[in-house]
């Protein structure tokens, strides 16, 4: 285990083997998927970057269907009154299509904590007119927030803690590890120093 966790929460081999299901869940409730056709249809995965890339990159090859991928970038303003959501697309370091007609899209993050992030992100996909827009999440935090909040799959429910790992970082450090823990207190508050 790195020195900086508390503890383990989900080991790399856990995690390995709930994403392959979750694809699995996710094309089965896809529209159409299983209608027997001779294509299923296209989807587009739009991972919220950066938390999402090695749970993106790990989802995605267990989808073999036709797909063009297109990724996110939002920023967080926390404290600030000038946003009323807290959260911004950051359009420069985006490039998803302005106009989604026809596109089967599935947004894919890290984490649900408060809800503002997807929130930001569903609302702004909708109003480019996708055929249908589905979301999925690694992990959700058991905060009434997380649980309220409408996401079609998400992999793991975890208690209410900083968590780092598998993409997931603290101040930018520890998305390379490859198992999901919690932070120590003592490591959070040395980068804060
Ligand atoms: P929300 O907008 O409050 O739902 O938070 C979602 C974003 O906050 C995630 O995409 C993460 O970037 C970040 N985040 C929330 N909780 C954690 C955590 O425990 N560890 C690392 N990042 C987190
Ligand atoms: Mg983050």
């Amino acid at each position: 285990m790195h020195a900086d966790l508390d503890r383990v929460l989900i080991r790399a081999d856990d995690i390995a083997a709930r994403v392959a299901a979750l694809a699995a869940e996710v094309l089965h409730d896809w529209p159409d998927a299983l209608d027997g056709g001779a294509e299923p249809p296209e989807i587009t995965p739009v991972p919220l970057m950066t938390g999402s890339f090695i749970f993106a990159a790990d989802l995605i090859r267990h989808m073999p269907q036709m797909m063009q991928i297109h990724l996110m970038s939002v920023s967080s303003y926390p404290g600030t009154a000038t946003t009323s959501q807290g959260v911004q697309i950051d359009r420069r370091k985006s490039n998803v299509p302005d106009d989604l007609t026809g596109r089967h899209v599935l947004v894919i993050d890290d984490i649900l904590d408060s809800g503002s992030t997807l929130r930001a992100v569903t609302d702004d996909l909708r109003q480019r007119n996708p055929a249908a827009l589905k979301t999925c999440v690694l992990l959700r935090k058991q905060r009434p927030e997380a649980l309220d909040f409408p996401v079609d799959h998400v992999a793991f429910d975890i208690p209410d803690a900083f968590v780092v790992g598998y993409g997931l970082d603290y101040n930018g450090y520890y998305r390379n590890l490859p198992d999901i823990g919690v932070l120590s207190q003592s490591a959070i508050d040395a980068h804060r120093q």
